[in-house]
């Protein structure tokens, strides 16, 4: 099966662009990415997967076809956000509190996925 495949697959089940959806036990982003064609760029996808070389592959290919950010993404997270972080870590009661702390986590997240061997 090729991306048209998966595309014509879901079709049936999309009733409109848009909105908030969920890809659980994602694998390799296959069906990830046909949603994302029928979605549109409204749309928003959670790909899941307990495979990090899976979540790899989907994070490489994703990025590819997008072509909008390289892969693995820079990550700059603005020190004037440190405020408004605190309040929201506070608010959910996160573990993680200040910018610092959660730019430190995103790059050991990334790096995990990146670093993924092979599904
Ligand atoms: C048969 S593959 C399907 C992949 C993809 N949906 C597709 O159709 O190409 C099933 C996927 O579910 C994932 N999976 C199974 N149990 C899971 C769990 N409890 N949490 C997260 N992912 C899970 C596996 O790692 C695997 O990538």
């Amino acid at each position: 099966m090729n991306h048209a495949d998966h595309v014509r697959l879901l079709r049936g089940g999309v009733p409109a662009p848009g909105g908030v959806w969920a890809d659980f036990g994602s694998g390799e982003g296959a069906f990830t990415l046909a949603l994302a064609d029928l979605l549109g760029t409204s749309g928003e996808i959670y790909s899941v997967d307990q495979d990090a070389g899976a979540l790899r592959a989907a994070c490489e290919e994703t990025f590819r076809v997008r072509a909008e950010h390289p892969w693995p993404p820079p990550i700059a997270l603005p020190a004037q956000w440190e405020k408004s972080f605190g309040a929201l870590a506070t608010g959910l009661e996160l573990s993680t509190t200040t910018l610092p702390d959660a730019e430190r986590e995103l790059r050991t997240f990334l790096e995990a996925i990146r670093s993924a061997a092979d599904a």
